[in-house]
């Protein structure tokens, strides 16, 4: 059987922490989360599988009202917390399912975020978060949140610096299948990553089961001009790969 989550991430947590950009996807995906998640002055967040915290901080940083964090790894949210209790930015913590029923009141946040979240959750358990950040969100508030490309365990090599071991799983076959893989730090460290397989389809079948109506903004993120640029050695493997997607919607 294959460990939780939960205890993979307790584990890797100290080399998740971080402050700034370090990670692959730290470069070619949470910066257009960031953008995308603008304006924040006085907005309340809903961050759903916070991790260690960093995409919260970064977001308290430009001048939120409330942010409501949570991650199923207790060594994660002590990693964040850590982080809050070193320089308070007024961010709660709590450690829980995000696709289990989550203490959060109705209509009551302006955004609700999944970064990389969706990735260790089958359909059901997808379709349960995006029904509780529906009920989150205020008329008019927004849901974004980023997955793996669905493409991307079948384009790619087991090489660094981003891969998923599908096995024998086809694009069909190995819905809701779980890939193991990894994804390297800038400076040559690499950290385990999961994806449960889900078809493009899945993401808009999912959402629209969870009660959002109105047409995704889609973005397929890759490495960019700038990327290659700043670090050929690093980015150049993955050139003209679809690595990520971003998922923006309206309530
Ligand atoms: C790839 S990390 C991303 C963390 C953070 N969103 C970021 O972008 O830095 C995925 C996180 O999802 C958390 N996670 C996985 N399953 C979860 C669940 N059912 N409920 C809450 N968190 C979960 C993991 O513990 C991990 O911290």
């Amino acid at each position: 059987m294959s460990e939780a989550t939960s205890t993979i991430y307790d584990r890797a947590a100290g080399d998740w922490a971080r402050n700034e950009p370090v990670l692959l996807s730290d470069y070619t995906a949470r910066p257009f989360v960031f953008r995308a998640c603008e304006p924040l002055a006085g907005k309340s967040v809903l961050d759903l599988g916070c991790g260690e915290g960093y995409v919260a901080r970064t977001l308290a940083a430009k001048g939120t009202s409330r942010i409501l964090a949570c991650d199923i790894s207790a060594g994660m949210v002590e990693k964040a917390r850590e982080s809050e209790a070193r320089a308070p930015l007024g961010i709660e913590y709590m450690v829980g399912d995000a696709s289990a029923d989550l203490e959060v009141s109705d209509a009551s946040f302006d955004l609700a975020i999944a970064v990389f979240l969706f990735n260790y959750l089958d359909t059901t358990q997808m379709l349960r978060v995006m029904r509780t950040a529906h009920r989150a969100l205020k008329a008019g508030g927004r849901f974004i949140y980023t997955v793996p490309h669905p493409s991307l365990p079948f384009l790619r090599p087991m090489e660094q610096p981003f891969y998923f071991d599908r096995g024998s799983h086809g694009y069909f076959s190995g819905r809701n299948q779980l890939f193991e893989g990894r994804i390297w730090r800038r400076d040559g460290v690499d950290v385990p990553v999961r994806c449960v397989h889900k078809t493009f389809a899945d993401y808009f079948d999912c959402l629209a089961q969870a009660g959002f109506t109105k047409l995704p903004k889609v973005v397929e993120l890759r490495a960019t001009e700038e990327h290659l640029a700043l670090d050929p050695r690093f980015f150049g493997p993955l050139a003209d790969q679809p690595l990520h997607v971003l998922f923006e919607l309206e309530r």
